[in-house]
C-alpha cells in the first residue's frame, strides 16, 4: 500500500505547487502589490515621450509585432548583439527598428527599477507601452494581462522566414500567421497597424518603378518623386497611411482599393480573394476594425509567452542577465 507524506511535506508540496502556479499565471493587476506605482509610471514615461518624439507610437507598434511574432512577446527583441551572439534585432529585417521604440521601453524600464527594483520584466513594459501608445493615437484601448518573463534566447538566425516581408506572396505570409494560430481575418485586422507610421522606400521601390499597376497613378508619380534619390539616401521613406498618417483609424483599409496602398503586400491584401472581403469590412465600419485589432492585439500579447521559471526579470533590457 503506498504511505502517505508526513503532515509536514505534504503542506510544503502544495505550497510550492501554488507559488509556481500563482507565478505563472497572467493577472491585469499582477504589480499591484508589487510595483504600485506601475501604471503611472508607465503613463508618465509615455506621454513625455510620444509628445516630444510623435513617430514613438508606429516604432512601438512595430518593435511589438516583431517581437510577438517570432516566439512570443518576451522582449528578446530587445537584446543587444554580443562578440558571441548576433542578436534578433542585428537580423537584416530588424535594422530598421526605430530607435525611439527601444527607447521608450528603456525610459520606463529605468523609472520602474528606481521605484520597484527587479520586479517589472521588459516583456511587460513592450506590451504596455505598444497599448498605451496605440490608445494615444486614436487607436482603441484593450487589456494587456501582466506577469510575461523575459527570454534568455535571442538568435539572429531565428529571424528570417519568420517574419513577413512585403514582397512575399500573400500565401507565404498566411502562412506565417496560421502557423501561430492566426486566421487569415485577423492577419488583416493586425495589418490595419500601417494606419501609423511610415515605410523606407527601399521596401517599396520595386513597385513603384517596375509593377504600378496596383497604384493610383498620380499616388505613383508623388512616390516616385519622393523616393527618387533613396539609393544616394536611404534614409527616405513615405507615410503608411497618406490620408491621416499619424492617426489610427480605418482609412488604410479605405485606402487599398483607391490604389493608395503603399507595401506590396498592403496591396495584397486587397487582391487576394481570401483577404480582400475583410478589407472591405474594415474600410467600411470603423468600430469592427477597432474591436477585431483590438481582440487580436490582445491574443498577440499572449501567443507563446514565458511565465514563471520559463524566463526571467531582466536587470536591463537589452542584456541577459
Ligand atoms: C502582414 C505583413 C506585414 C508586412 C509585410 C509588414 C512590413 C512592414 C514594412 C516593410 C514596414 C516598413 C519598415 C521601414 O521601412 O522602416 C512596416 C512598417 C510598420 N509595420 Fe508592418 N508589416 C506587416 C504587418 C504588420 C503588423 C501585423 C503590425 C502590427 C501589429 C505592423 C506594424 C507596423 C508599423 C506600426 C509600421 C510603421 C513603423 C514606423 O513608422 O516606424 N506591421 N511594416
Amino acid at each position: 500500500m503506498a504511505k502517505t507524506p508526513p503532515p509536514f511535506l505534504s503542506i510544503l508540496i502544495f505550497l510550492s505547487l501554488f507559488t509556481c502556479l500563482s507565478e505563472s499565471r497572467l493577472d491585469l493587476n499582477y504589480y499591484s502589490k508589487s510595483c504600485p506605482r506601475f501604471n503611472d509610471i508607465m503613463r508618465d514615461t509615455i506621454t513625455n515621450k510620444q509628445i516630444t518624439t510623435p513617430t514613438t507610437a508606429a516604432a512601438t507598434l512595430r518593435l511589438f509585432f516583431h517581437d510577438a511574432i517570432l516566439n512570443g512577446v518576451d522582449a528578446s527583441v530587445l537584446i543587444s548583439s554580443t562578440p558571441f551572439n548576433k542578436a534578433e534585432r542585428d537580423a537584416d529585417i530588424n535594422l530598421s527598428l526605430p530607435g525611439d521604440a527601444f527607447d521608450v521601453v528603456t525610459r520606463a524600464k529605468t523609472a520602474l527599477e528606481l521605484s520597484c527594483p527587479n520586479t517589472v520584466s521588459c516583456a511587460d513594459i513592450l506590451a504596455v507601452a505598444t497599448r498605451d501608445l496605440v490608445t494615444m493615437v486614436g487607436g482603441p484601448y484593450y487589456n494587456v494581462v501582466l506577469g510575461r518573463k523575459d527570454g534568455r534566447i535571442s538568435k539572429a538566425s531565428t529571424v528570417d522566414g519568420n517574419l513577413p516581408k512585403p514582397t512575399m506572396p500573400m500565401s507565404q505570409i498566411l502562412e506565417i500567421f496560421k502557423n501561430r494560430n492566426f486566421t487569415e481575418q485577423e492577419m488583416v485586422a493586425l495589418s490595419g497597424a500601417h494606419t501609423i507610421g511610415f515605410s523606407h522606400c527601399k521596401e517599396f521601390s520595386s513597385s513603384i518603378y517596375n509593377d504600378t499597376n496596383h497604384y493610383n497613378p498620380r499616388f505613383v508619380q508623388g512616390l516616385q518623386r519622393a523616393c527618387g534619390d533613396y539609393q544616394k539616401n536611404p534614409t527616405l521613406s513615405v507615410f503608411n497611411d497618406i490620408m491621416t498618417p499619424n492617426k489610427f483609424d480605418n482609412l488604410y483599409y479605405q485606402n487599398l482599393p483607391k490604389g493608395l496602398g503603399l507595401l506590396e503586400s498592403d496591396h495584397g491584401l486587397n487582391s487576394d480573394l481570401r483577404t480582400q472581403r475583410f478589407v472591405d469590412m474594415y474600410a467600411r465600419d470603423q468600430n469592427l476594425f477597432f474591436r477585431d485589432f483590438a481582440r487580436a492585439m490582445e491574443k498577440l500579447g499572449v501567443y507563446g509567452v514565458k511565465t514563471g521559471r520559463g524566463g526571467e526579470i531582466r536587470h536591463r533590457c537589452d542584456a541577459i542577465n
